[in-house]
């Protein structure tokens, strides 16, 4: 049968004191609603329904065309965001999650048996809950003495007994759709906090005689609601544990994976290592055998297998296979460097491809240019791109060899196997197989030091 999700994603979140929409904040490189909603495409889910606050474009800007969306102009709890979806909603057959935008550690095993409990037990409403040593802020599952459950009560409003209760819900439920919608016509708002609460349908269906149920996940830690930075934190932590020994488990050494930071889609290949304090975003893909140095930062970029990456600020460029790159060096976005290409320190590279076995070993700066294999630029040399208003491109063949100190000014093109004078500034064209020098010729004043004195 059908299973629909609402995302609940209306809310400020105030408690994060920030400009930014609560559920676009990061863990781990990806907005929390998309955890949400990657989590619930694992399960299964595709046919999603958000509740989202008012002045929140940039969370339906985020979200897009593929999840249905709706305002919720004021906020007045979670039965009353769920409301927001009555009358596309109401008559519709099945069963329908709802999950909070705020909890994106559910992993798809738990989301998976927690919908097989509901659909085993029969029940029209299943909670997912789960046992913590510190509930505090948490609504808390009421069970009566045969253990079934009897309600929710949130933490504002619950009594000190009430209070020492160690099983909290996640937020996170399964109904019966239309079970659940006229529920939630009854909810009211008499409470700590004057809201509508979707928990409140808990104890109305069971009153009606209806069965509620509890699925108590393993881990506390999956269910963990983000309504700060600290939380937010603490959530960051457990998914860089698990993606940290995800890669493990695929044979790559994370010398100290506590201070590895390995964003969520990153793919390594087997015996790469990766040195602390490495960070790693986006869509970075990394083959095997690479080496990762501490302090590295790399982001949406390809690095092949063999290469090794030391000290480095990589951004959406591309290291071919065997090529190494640093210490202390920048690739920008759309350098692009084929196999066994030397990259030395303090050099960057933006905007050019450089061919196999091509080397710029120190304090370069090259940009918009293209470099045939094995070529070598020498120490210091600049492609002088801009001209203030545009940028030119420079082109230097294969086995061409710049000379220390050059200035390669563009548009300018050299040819393969040339040879380019150290300290010359090339403005014109080096057809192949030349020899250009662009310098004033050494004048040397014997005995100037013995005239002057
Ligand atoms: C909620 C639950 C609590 C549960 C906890 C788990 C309620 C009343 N409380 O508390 O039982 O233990 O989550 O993390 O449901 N939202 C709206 N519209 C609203 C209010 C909230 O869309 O009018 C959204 C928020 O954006 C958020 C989610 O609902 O994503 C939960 O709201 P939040 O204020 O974070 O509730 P908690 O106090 O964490
Ligand atoms: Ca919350």
């Amino acid at each position: 049968m059908q299973t629909r999700a609402i995302i609940l994603a209306a809310g400020k979140g105030t408690r994060m004191k920030s400009e930014k929409y609560k559920v676009l904040h990061e863990v781990c490189g990806t907005p929390m609603i998309q955890h949400v909603i990657n989590n619930l495409g694992q399960a299964g889910i595709t046919d999603v329904y958000a509740v989202l606050g008012h002045g929140s474009e940039t969370v339906g800007t985020y979200l897009g065309d593929g999840i249905k969306q709706t305002i919720q102009e004021e906020q007045l709890g979670t039965a009353h965001a769920v409301m927001e979806w009555r009358e596309a909603l109401s008559d519709a057959e099945g069963h329908t999650m709802v999950v909070c935008g705020d909890t994106p550690l559910i992993t798809d095993t738990t989301m998976q048996a927690f919908m097989n409990y509901h659909l085993d037990t029969g029940s029209k409403a299943t909670i997912l809950s789960s046992r913590t040593g510190e509930p505090s802020g948490y609504g808390r599952i009421v069970r009566k003495e045969n253990g079934s459950v009897k309600r929710i009560v949130e933490d504002k409003d619950a009594t000190d007994l009430e209070r020492e209760i160690k099983e909290v819900s996640s937020g996170t439920f399964i109904f019966d759709n239309k079970a659940l919608f006229e529920a939630l016509g009854q909810v009211g708002n008499d409470n700590a906090q004057n809201e509508y609460y979707l928990p409140d349908v808990v104890s109305i269906l069971r009153d009606k005689g209806a069965r509620v149920e509890a699925y108590i996940s393993p881990d506390f830690e999956e269910t963990l609601g983000i309504n700060d930075r600290v939380a937010l934190a603490n959530a960051e932590e457990i998914l860089r544990k698990r993606i940290n020994t995800r890669h493990m488990e695929n044979g790559v050494t994370l010398v100290h994976p506590v201070a590895t930071y390995i964003d969520a889609q990153v793919e390594i290949g087997s015996d790469s290592i990766i040195y602390p304090g490495a960070i790693i975003r986006g869509n970075t893909k990394i083959g095997k055998n690479v080496i990762i140095s501490s302090g590295t930062e790399i982001n949406g970029s390809t690095i092949d297998d063999d290469a090794e990456i030391k000290h480095s600020v990589v951004t959406g460029a591309g290291v071919g296979k065997g090529t190494t790159v640093g210490p202390f060096a920048q690739l920008r976005p759309q350098a692009e460097l084929g196999r066994d290409v030397k990259i030395g320190n303090f050099v960057e590279v933006k905007k050019s491809r450089l061919e196999d076995e091509s080397k710029v070993s120190h304090l370069s700066y090259i940009g918009d240019a293209a470099i045939g294999e094995r070529s070598n630029i020498g120490c210091g040399t600049i492609t002088v791109n801009y001209d203030g208003k545009n940028k030119f491109l420079t082109e230097i063949g294969a086995d061409a060899f710049i000379g220390c100190n050059s200035n390669l000014v563009a548009p300018v093109s050299i040819g393969d196997r040339s040879f380019i004078a150290a300290g010359s500034t090339i403005t014109d064209e080096v057809p192949e197989d030349s020899l250009a020098i662009a310098r004033n010729r050494q004048t040397t004043k014997k005995d100037y030091y013995k005239k002057d004195n």
